[in-house]
């Protein structure tokens, strides 16, 4: 069964010197081992990360993630699929992107603080409501860096 998993977190630890642009490479390595795909957005501020595979290997992976604390996770959401978004990106790495992915990722990250800064009960109930919208986000984001992707 694969599944995908998209989060929202704060950059707790990474400035402008280049230490996440080193990390990078070492995350494609391990996730192209682990037939992970999926990208890495940041605005410096936040991190917006999408994932997706093997559920059981996701679910170690965001063990570790969880675990960083270079960062701290304000929203995770995630759904199952069929086939994957992004087959040929072991994680790509977006921070100086073009302007139309650029308000994507900022109207998905302010769709996610929005989720974030809701009770657990109203973020169970609206499941079906306010995640769908981020998942269609999801969707436009692959159509845009992606426009060969057909429309589901
Ligand atoms: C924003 C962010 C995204 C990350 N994404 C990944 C990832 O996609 N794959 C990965 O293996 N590690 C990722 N890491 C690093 C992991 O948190 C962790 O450091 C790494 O898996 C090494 O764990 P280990 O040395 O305990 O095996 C990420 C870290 C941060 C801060």
């Amino acid at each position: 069964m694969m599944k995908s998993l998209l989060y929202l977190s704060r950059n707790l630890s990474f400035n402008r010197d280049g230490e996440l642009e080193r990390l990078i490479p070492q995350i494609q390595k391990r996730n192209a081992r682990l037939s992970v795909s999926g990208y890495l957005y940041t605005d410096q501020d936040y991190f917006l990360q999408y994932l997706e595979g093997d559920e059981a290997v996701l679910d170690r992976l965001w063990f570790k993630i969880c675990q960083d604390d270079r960062h701290e996770i304000m929203y995770m959401t995630t759904t199952d699929i069929d086939e994957l978004r992004f087959p040929d990106w072991s994680m790509k790495f977006f921070c100086n992107s073009t302007q139309v992915e650029v308000l994507l990722y900022k109207y998905l990250i302010e769709q996610m603080q929005f989720m974030a800064s809701k009770s657990l009960k109203s973020r169970v109930l609206s499941f079906f409501g306010q995640d769908l919208n981020i998942w269609k986000m999801v969707d436009h984001i692959r159509l845009v860096t992606n426009p060969f992707a057909q429309h589901a």
